[in-house]
């Protein structure tokens, strides 16, 4: 059984499948629906809000001639207490495949372990896969030859500001380690990587290509793409005061993107706060592709179900 909890599930061939198949999903969307998972019903258990990732996954589902079927707390007895063994093991009985958003890593792998459907992570506190592969195709299909990352993406510096302990600077921690990007993460000193991420590496024999760099002007200089998120996390709204004052530096504005190459690119997996983690220029700048992004996760995230479901 296939799962898609991190970055590394997938092997290098595995992944190479996945890009050229989401390029080939947004080549040819005219031609939808595929039959890719005619018949099945695909469940989206979502503990946390979501825009981009909720719309994307059903549209993707039905897209590929499956059906989306939302759960939530609320309405399930999942908001009563009833284990997560115990549900897993009956949504396994009716269902194709699981796609979750909760909190803890822990308890989206917990979900997987006694699962005999795919699992696919849609965001926990500690990574969002889905995303940084979007983010992978983005970065290709703006700058790249071919759409294979592992040649493509070596060497290429993303610089991420401001929050660097939350999943997104992770989750880019993990992409460098598997497609050879120089990683530079730029933050406060007190939100410099965890050390969880760094055992993560450790445990899983990954190479670490990242630096932290508390010094946001030199952080940018010779970065092809800057990278930012909300400096307030979903589940930290308690810090918002002492987040927005520490962070403030870490602004990716007009002065940032002077100092990095002429032809950087700025990105962001949205939602955007302007006037907080970026500006309304560089928004708004030629240079910026989060829509680009966004649109990317529907392409990439039936590639990934599409390659979950060969298994
Ligand atoms: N980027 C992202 O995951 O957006 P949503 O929270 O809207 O799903």
């Amino acid at each position: 059984m296939k799962h898609f909890l991190q970055e590394n599930d997938f092997s290098s061939e595995e992944i190479k499948e996945i890009f050229t198949q989401a390029f080939d999903y947004k080549a040819n969307r005219n031609q939808r629906p595929t039959n890719d998972l005619r018949g099945q019903t695909w469940g989206m258990l979502f503990h946390k809000k979501s825009t981009r990732t909720r719309v994307s996954f059903e549209v993707g589902i039905n897209e590929l001639g499956g059906n989306p079927l939302i759960l939530d707390q609320a309405s399930t007895q999942i908001g009563r207490g009833e284990s997560i063994s115990d549900t897993i093991k009956v949504l396994s009985r009716f269902l194709d495949g699981l796609i979750i958003r909760t909190h803890g890593h822990e308890i989206i792998e917990e979900f997987a372990t006694h699962s005999t459907i795919p699992v696919v992570n849609a965001l926990t506190d500690f990574l969002h896969p889905c995303q940084i592969f979007a983010d992978c195709m983005s970065i290709l299909e703006t700058s790249c030859s071919s759409q294979n990352p592992f040649s493509e993406l070596q060497g290429k510096k993303v610089t991420f500001f401001g929050d660097t302990q939350c999943n997104m600077a992770n989750s880019w921690i993990l992409a460098g380690s598997l497609f050879g990007l120089q990683i530079c993460l730029s933050g406060p000193p007190a939100f410099a990587p965890s050390e969880e991420i760094k055992a993560y590496l450790v445990k899983h024999n990954l190479e670490s290509t990242w630096v932290h760099e508390p010094d946001p002007e030199i952080a940018a200089q010779g970065s092809d793409y800057l990278y930012t998120d909300v400096w307030v996390s979903m589940g930290c709204e308690e810090e918002e005061k002492q987040r927005k004052q520490i962070m403030a530096p870490y602004q990716v504005n007009e002065r940032l993107l002077s100092l990095a190459k002429p032809e950087a690119l700025f990105m962001h997996c949205m939602p955007t706060h302007p006037g907080e983690e970026v500006t309304e220029a560089v928004l708004s700048s030629s240079q910026s592709i989060l829509f680009d992004q966004a649109e990317n996760r529907l392409h990439m995230q039936k590639a990934i179900l599409q390659q979950l479901n060969q298994h």
